[in-house]
This record gives structure tokens, sequence and C-alpha cells, in this order.
């Protein structure tokens, strides 16, 4: 940017007016009304007490003192960019969403990078999960999959969110630590949470220290169902491969670049687009029938679940370019509001008690955030293909039904009408049972895949994750925290067990936790299972 040379003058304190000339617009109210001096209040007498008829002093420091609004419950701090989804093959015998039936065609999105714990002036190189969630603006309405650099997830039910976030974000009664999982509660919760342990293993190691965004994968973590034009469905889970590779760095410099650039990530990203290098991410999905899900000693509705590319490869079908950074980051990033239950027709949930309770929580959440139930008439939130409907009102409403008709069915051959042909159908999955609070015996198994992560792990990878550990719970103060984490490890790993026991200066190993109490309801909390007296 240039700064120009402006005809301007001195008032009697010295302050600089800048005086509009030429094709320089005039300064107005939010109102269009023309402003003389922005600089000066009204008073009476130059000394004396400012006028409560300055309409402009009240209007400019009134919007001042309303442009904060609630940051994200979690994810706080993103960042996001613009670009285009290009599919490669007409996915027509598994989907009928519009997005998939076209080769080369190229469909807009906005990505937001997210850390999940820190606030949103916190640091980009926390050990945390990052967020990775993508809109595509589909000709159906817009699709969000709203997924993370890991695959799997700490809890299996969505009533749990609230007890993990807590635990993690800074302890109520001293507000510290700031984007930290280093902490008592945080590792109580987990060591009481066996479901955890595959989860924990991902963010202790390298992933959860991505060099850029640019270097990381994406997944939808859940499994959905794709819904051909049949009705007909197949499972599918979602998987972002960056063209770059994954790249990470390792904790010392994950601490140096935190000091001296908190911002690492989203200043490696507006770098990357500014000068044309627009990072790419391949579409994978693995699809799957019923038949293959139940030959699995694990739930395919399971979030804390992986299935092994080697026994289901992935297969590309398109890719994401990003080439835009937003012009507004507050408009944009800011305002941009995910939500899981945005799918277009060809694509649908599965039972995951995860997903299905996220699908009940982001309209709720953007309401909150952004206050109003017009958000989707913000720029960003609203679909690039035609919408109507009968919806009216309301704070901020930029789009009011045009004529007589609010309502359907009317008379007046007004407004739009139902399309049982193109409209999204729910796919009528067969759901049967008494009404219970219960989990699945098919979600018990909490350590064969954490198991199965680590030892996939070279060894420095693996001496990374014991590290991690290590200094994550050395920042414990409650032994007995420490403890029960290490006997979930002895589970996992015996050797990364015994090494972070030993580290944390442990003498007798404690004994390995019991697999089976992860659901076991009709057992008697164990000794390392009871109340910590404070
Ligand atoms: C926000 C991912 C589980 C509630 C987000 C965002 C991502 C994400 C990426 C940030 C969206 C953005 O950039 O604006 C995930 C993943 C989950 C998960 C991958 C599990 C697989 C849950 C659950 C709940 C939940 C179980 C609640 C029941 C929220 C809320 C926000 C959020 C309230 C804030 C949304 C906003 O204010 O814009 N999640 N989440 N999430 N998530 Fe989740």
């Amino acid at each position: 940017a240039t700064i120009h040379d402006q005809k301007a003058t001195r008032g009697n304190g010295g302050e600089l007016h800048q005086i509009a000339e030429g094709d320089t617009p005039v300064l107005t109210t939010a109102q269009g009304g023309p402003v003389a001096d922005d600089q000066n209040s009204l008073r009476a007498g130059e000394r004396g007490p400012t006028l409560i008829e300055d309409f402009h002093f009240r209007e400019k420091i009134f919007h001042f003192d309303h442009e904060r609004i609630p940051e994200r419950v979690v994810h706080a701090r993103g960042y996001g960019v613009h670009g285009f989804f290009e599919t490669y093959e007409s996915l027509a015998a598994y989907t009928r969403a519009d997005l998939f039936q076209r080769p080369g065609e190229r469909t807009p999105a906005f990505v937001r990078f997210s850390t999940v714990a820190g606030s949103k002036g916190s640091f980009d190189l926390a050990r945390d999960v990052r967020g990775f969630a993508v809109k595509i603006y589909t000709k159906e309405g817009n699709w969000d999959l709203v997924g993370n650099n890991i695959p799997v997830f700490f809890i299996q039910d969505a009533i749990k969110f609230p007890d993990v976030i807590h635990s993690v974000k800074p302890e109520p009664d001293r507000e510290f630590p700031q984007a930290q999982s280093a902490h008592d509660n945080f590792w109580d919760f987990i060591s009481l949470t066996p479901e955890s342990m595959h989860m924990i293993m991902w963010v202790m190691s390298d992933r959860a220290i991505p060099r850029s965004f640019r270097f990381m994968e994406g997944f939808g973590v859940h499994t959905f169902r794709f819904v051909n034009a049949k009705d007909e469905s197949t499972f599918v889970k979602f998987h972002w491969k960056p063209k770059l590779g994954l790249q990470s760095v390792v904790w010392n410099e994950a601490v140096k670049i935190n000091g001296a650039d908190p911002d690492f990530h989203r200043r490696d990203m507006w770098q990357a687009i500014q000068s044309g290098n627009f990072p790419e991410w391949e579409l994978h999905v693995q699809l799957f029938d019923q038949d293959f899900a139940d030959k699995f000693d694990f739930d395919i509705l399971d979030p804390t679940k992986i299935i092994p590319e080697e026994v289901l490869p992935t297969k590309p079908v398109g890719r994401l370019v990003l080439d835009r950074m937003p012009e507004n980051f507050f408009a944009e990033t800011e305002q941009v509001a995910f939500m899981t239950q945005n799918v277009p027709p060809g694509i649908d949930f599965s039972d995951d008690p995860l997903l299905q309770g996220r699908n009940f929580s982001y309209l709720d959440t953007q309401l909150k955030r952004l206050g109003s139930p017009n958000f989707t008439h913000l720029p960003i939130n609203a679909p690039k293909c035609p919408f109507h409907n009968f919806q009216q009102d309301g704070h901020m409403a930029m789009r009011n039904p045009v004529g007589r008709a609010n309502y359907q069915p009317n008379s007046w051959g007004e407004g739009p009408r139902e399309s049982p042909v193109k409209g999204f159908r729910h796919f009528a999955s067969e759901e049967q049972g008494p009404k219970l609070r219960i989990r699945a015996e098919s979600f018990a198994d909490h350590y064969s895949q954490a198991r199965q992560f680590f030892i996939s792990q070279t060894p420095p990878e693996q001496r990374h994750i014991a590290d991690a550990l290590t200094f994550e719970l050395s920042k414990v103060e409650t032994p007995v925290i420490r403890e029960r984490m290490v006997a979930h490890l002895l589970n996992i790993d015996e050797t990364l067990g015994k090494k972070v026991g030993h580290a944390l200066g442990m003498e007798t190993m404690p004994k390995p936790a019991d697999a089976a109490v992860a659901t076991r309801q009709d057992l008697d909390p164990s000794p390392a299972l009871s109340i910590i007296q404070r």
C-alpha cells in the first residue's frame, strides 16, 4: 500500500485533519451523514464537558463498544482460506450428491483451520488437535465437512463433550493454563476415560505440532453414508491428504516458535497464498457396506476407531485447492458458521453417537455466537445456489419472502414448492430397540488401536510420544492421576508405560489398567478410580 499525499490541516491541539478532495470519499456516519471533524467531540466551551447531543461521537463509540462477539467455545483461534473442490470422476454409483457427478467440475470452497483449546489470541504451535473445517458451496446447498487433523476423537458420546472441553480449558478457579493440556484437570479426566486412549496417542505424537496447515491431513472422523439415486447406501469415511505430505516440528522447536512468532501457522498460509504457492489436498474416501462393517471386532459407529487403510485402501475422488485469502478476517473467518448437519442430498449420517450430538450442537452454538437466526444471510454462510423459503424477519433479516405469500400451501401461485425428486430424502435405515442410556459392548475395546498406532510409529516418533507424555504428566501435581495414566500406558505398550513411569520417578509400576473396566457398569469403582481428596 502507498501512503498518499493528502491535503491536511492542523487543529488547535496540533492534531492532523486529512481533508477529502478529488476522488477521496467523504467520511460519513453509519447513517451516511458527512463528517466535518472526526478528532474532537462536541464541547461546551474549549475546555468544557462533552455534550450529549454529539450524535457522531455517540455513534462512533457505541459501535466500537459492540465490536466483539463471543469467540467460539472451542476452535476459537482459526485461519480461513478460499478455494475450490474439483471432482475427479463420477461417483453416481454411490452418491447422488451433485458435486460428485461430473469429472473436472469445480465447486467453490472455504476452509477454516484452527486449534481447539486455546483462546482466539493464543499461539499457533500449541500441542493440540487442529480443526480442518471445509464448507463446499454445492449447487444443492452447502456441505460442511467439519473435521480435524486426527482421524479419531476423545469420546464416544456427545454428552461427554462439555466435560472433555472443560477439562482441557483453563481451570475455573485459577484460569490457567492457557492453550495447554499439561495440567491436572485434563489428565484427571483422560485417566478416568479409557475411551480417550487412542486419541491421546495421536495427540501426544508429532501430529499435534504440525509444521504448517499445508502439511496436515484432515479427517471427517465419523462414518457417514453416501446415498445414490436408487436410495442405496454405502458407508463412507472422508480423508484429506496434503499434496505436500505430512510434516511436523519437534517439541523444542514448537516451544521456541511459539515465543518468537505466535502467528507462525497463519503467517505461513498468508505467505503461501500471496506468493501463488497454492496448497492442495486430495479427498480420499473409504467405501464399505454393512457386511464389511460386521467383520470388524470394533464398531464402525465408534469415533475412537479408524478403519485401517491396509484393510480398506482409500480412493481419491477429488482435490481441494486453496488460492485466495479472505478480504476481511472478521467478515469471513470469524463469521463463518460450520455445521455438521449441512449435507446435500446424497450424503447422510450414520448413527455414530458423537455425530448425532454434533448435529444438534452446531446450530445452537452459531445462534449464540452470531446472535441471530439470520446468520445464514451473511455472505460467507449463504449458499451460492438459488435458495427460497418462507423464513422471515428476526434480527438483521437481509432476505424476506417477496410478495404476498409467506406460507404454504397457498392459493396465490407464489413462492417455492417442495420437490420429492430433487429434495433431501433421509436414508431409511431400520432402527429399533428399547429406549436406554447404555453404551454397546462393541464400543468397549479402548486399547488395541491405541497400541496399533504406537507400534506403527518409527523409533524417533515413539520417543517423541514418550517425551510428550513425560513432559505433560510431569506438570500434573496429583500422584494418583499420574499413576492412573501410567496404568493405561502399560496396557497400551509395556515399554512405553515403563519408560514414562520411570521418567516420572516411579519406583514401582502400577498395575496395568483393567481393560474391561472401561464399560462394565456393574463394577465397584476401583481404588484408582476413587475421588481424590484435595
Ligand atoms: C467447532 C470439529 C466434536 C461442538 C468445531 C470446529 C471444528 C470441529 C473443526 C471449528 C469450526 C470452525 O472452524 O469454525 C470437531 C470434530 C469433532 C467435534 C472433528 C469430533 C469428531 C464436537 C462435539 C460437539 C462439538 C461432540 C458438541 C456436542 C462444537 C462447537 C463448536 C465446534 C460448539 C464451535 C462452533 C462455532 O462457534 O463456530 N468443531 N468437533 N464438536 N464444535 Fe466440534
